[in-house]
């Protein structure tokens, strides 16, 4: 345990990416390069599409592996006429413990605003799922200053109606949309910036210690080798990683930055 004691979170994000049997062996590959004390230090969470959840679920259980999976959306609706739609109870039954939502490619070709962003939360709440919640500003709002409060926004809508004790199962993720998938890392001082930020409106929404609780991840461009750097930031409590999450031996160079 680190930071006030919340514990890393290194998460994959796996998007469009890998099959059932692909899906399957990134998880072996990733299990065999780390040991149970980085599987203790660090919570591991792959994140695959809906289709490769059962064969990440048979590679957990196969191997009593200490890796925890999730859904890279989820509906916020409970079940019904929803074609195309995943129910968070269909996600649990798969033993699945996060669902994300909000990140910045849905929030852009699914116009996914704040408001379905908050039924979401409430959704992967309601079922008992750990939501990851993205926020993060594009280039042209990082060009004219206005990150801080943009992401603030985003953060205040998606937690819109959550009691403070709901809050603190919600896990935040800071993603700038212009450093995703592009090489562009912000900067430890960036992503701290804006991530203190949150942080500092989560104490004033909800008075009481709720703030220290909440884990806030760092995504953008995140590899083994400047994990370390962005981890050393005092508010910034893991990652989410796409690209690198795709090879087993980036990804557990992630999940072992403290060695780096
Ligand atoms: P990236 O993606 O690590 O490939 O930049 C991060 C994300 O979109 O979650």
């Amino acid at each position: 345990m680190t930071k006030s004691g919340r514990r890393p979170l290194m998460a994959g994000n796996w998007k469009m990416n890998l099959n059932w049997r692909e899906a399957h062996l990134l998880v072996q590959q990733l299990a065999a390069r780390l040991n149970e004390q980085q599987l203790t230090d660090v919570e591991v969470v792959v994140l695959p599409p809906f289709v490769d959840l059962r064969s990440v679920q048979a590679a957990v259980e196969e191997g009593k592996l200490k890796i925890g999976y999730g859904s890279q959306d989820i509906s916020q609706h409970a079940k019904g006429a929803y074609t195309g739609e995943i129910a968070g109870s269909m996600l649990t039954a798969l033993g699945c413990t996060y669902a994300v939502m909000g990140h910045s490619e849905r929030r852009q070709y699914h116009s996914e605003s704040d408001e379905i962003v908050n039924a979401k939360v409430q959704a992967a709440l309601a079922s008992g799922l750990t939501p990851i919640m993205c926020v993060g500003e594009g280039l042209d709002i990082r060009e004219a200053g206005n990150h801080v409060e943009y992401t603030v926004a985003q953060l205040d809508g998606g937690l819109k109606g959550l009691t403070a004790e709901q809050v603190e199962k919600v896990v935040v993720a800071y993603e700038p949309v212009w450093a995703i998938g592009t090489g562009k890392t912000a900067t430890p001082e960036d992503a701290q910036e804006v991530i203190g930020a949150l942080r500092k409106r989560l104490a004033e929404l909800y008075p009481g210690g709720t703030a220290d609780k909440v884990r806030i991840l760092y995504g953008g461009s995140v590899k083994g080798s400047n994990a370390a750097g962005i981890m050393a930031k005092p508010d910034i409590d893991g990652a989410l990683v796409g690209g690198a999450a795709l090879d087993a031996e980036d990804f557990s160079k992630i999940v072992c930055f403290s060695e780096n």
